[in-house]
């Protein structure tokens, strides 16, 4: 295991992924106007694009092709744009049927954004989304599908809620940060349900996280208290509270254990991984298996290949890629998470913080930002065979994109969970020479906006 920088990591680096987005601005003169409009096609965000006097109006409980009146949520006579909410539908489309949520709906909860669209209709919906992300973006022309993957409810494993004034949980209104409290979670699964947050009162405290771990029966709460709360805050209350066996954190900086052990254990391709706090694990109980199969089978790893595994978690994809290329080959993975390459180190098969795996000898694991370190000549190897990235929210940038294509890999795998992000690099990887050349698009996340998908690039043939 090795160190690329030893320096504090940037605080926003880790946790980019799972902020609640700040409101872009303040609310405008023209909120609370209500305008009728007709619906156009679906926007990446959650909502559908209307037009009204030549302004774009993004339409949040719509469907394409629907009639609603629609009431201005953020937006001034001056704006390009508005936000609004369908607060009337007039005439409604064929996919629509009624939110199986009592909190989904305008001004209500801002967790789900399409409950009110058939599942099929979601599947569509998002798969379009990619389509002109990737058309507008990268000019690239290509229909999408969204392949289901399970259940839409009862899937999410790691979920965060606010808190209101009152100590109850919930989750924030859609570009606020009103909290909505709640005393059910329809996209939750059975077993933060069994954990028993919601039935309790969180006085002092910002934000709770459940962790209910898949294929062991660990279960963690990572409890966040607010600005000038002092540790310990934990009392007799909160401790009588909630499962035995629960492992308790307390979030300041860093995670601190109160009680249980600071990691979970998640099941996933036959192996055990080990998540500490707070840590990157995929959302979606599903997710691991169905995205290491993908990312697999795209890249197709041979013996003595010499493989990158970029924005590498805790390992999910380096062990895999490990066991492809053999001791012939050569993996090194990248994270700049400090406690995720320590669990990395865990799961891969550092023992005490060794220098060399004992799995896997032919792995480096490195503790870095992935631009430094593939600036870094200390590190980075003269080629690569086969590269996968999976970089947070905001995509991987031109810069890292064009030191990838430097090393001239057959192909590069990229896990994204923005399409907007992922259009943006695959325009990089062109300009420097590689086409994108096979897609897939996973419900990762029914209900919701997201999307996952796992694209292939090739060099390009010219
Ligand atoms: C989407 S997660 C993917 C993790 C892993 N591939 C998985 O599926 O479990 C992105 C990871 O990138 C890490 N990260 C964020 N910015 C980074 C950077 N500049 N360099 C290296 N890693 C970074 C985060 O800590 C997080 O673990």
């Amino acid at each position: 295991m090795k160190r690329a920088a030893d320096r504090p990591r940037p605080a926003e680096a880790a946790t980019a992924d799972r902020r609640p987005p700040a409101p872009e601005r303040d609310s405008g003169d023209m909120v609370g106007t209500r305008i009728e409009v007709e619906v156009g096609p679906p926007g990446h965000g959650g909502f559908c694009v209307a037009r009204h006097e030549g302004r774009a109006v993004f339409v949040r409980h719509a469907l394409p092709g629907e009639r609603v009146v629609a009431e201005v949520t953020e937006g001034s006579a001056k704006d390009s744009f508005w936000r609004a909410d369908a607060v009337e539908v007039l005439e409604a489309s064929e996919d629509r049927v009624e939110p199986p949520c009592e909190y989904a709906g305008p001004g209500r909860c801002g967790g789900c954004d399409w409950q009110h669209a058939a599942y099929e209709a979601q599947l569509r919906i998002k798969g379009e989304v990619v389509a002109e992300q990737l058309r507008r973006l990268a000019k690239v022309d290509r229909e999408v599908v969204v392949e289901e993957v399970a259940s839409p409810f009862g899937w999410r494993t790691r979920v965060q809620f606010a808190v209101d004034p009152d100590g109850k949980l919930g989750f924030r209104k859609h570009r606020s940060h009103e909290v909505v409290p709640v005393e059910e979670c329809a996209i939750a699964s059975s077993g933060v349900d069994e954990v028993g947050a919601l039935q309790r009162n969180w006085p002092r405290v910002d934000m709770v996280e459940v962790i209910a771990a898949t294929g062991s029966t660990d279960r963690a709460l990572v409890v966040t208290p607010k600005r000038g709360e002092q540790m310990p805050f934990v009392d007799a209350d909160v401790k009588a509270s909630v499962l035995r066996g629960v492992s308790r954190h307390t979030h300041i900086s860093g995670v601190q254990r109160i009680h249980g052990r600071p990691y979970v254990r998640e099941v996933a391709e036959g192996r055990t991984w080990r998540v500490s706090g707070s840590g990157f694990w995929q959302v979606h109980p599903a997710a691991p298996d169905v995205l290491t199969e993908a990312v697999l089978d795209f890249l197709n790893p041979k013996e003595g290949d010499v493989a990158l595994d970029l924005y590498c978690g805790v390992g999910l994809f380096a062990a895999p890629l490990a066991e492809g290329v053999g001791e012939s080959g050569a993996v090194m993975a990248v994270e700049l998470d400090r406690q995720a390459v320590r669990d990395a180190a865990h799961n891969l098969g550092f023992v005490d913080d060794q220098e060399e795996s004992s799995e896997f000898p032919w792995l480096d694991l490195v503790e870095g930002s992935v631009d430094e370190v593939l600036a870094d000549e200390n590190y980075v190897p003269d080629h690569a065979d086969i590269v996968v990235l999976d970089p947070p929210r905001a995509g991987a940038g031109r810069d890292v994109c064009d030191r990838i294509a430097a090393l001239r890999p057959r192909a590069v795998v990229y896990v994204a969970c923005d399409p907007a992000s992922l259009a943006r690099d695959v325009a990089y990887f062109a300009e420097a020479g590689y086409e994108l050349t096979d897609l897939r698009a996973f419900d990762l996340f029914p209900m919701t906006r997201h999307v996952e998908c796992v694209a292939l690039l090739r060099p390009a043939q010219r």
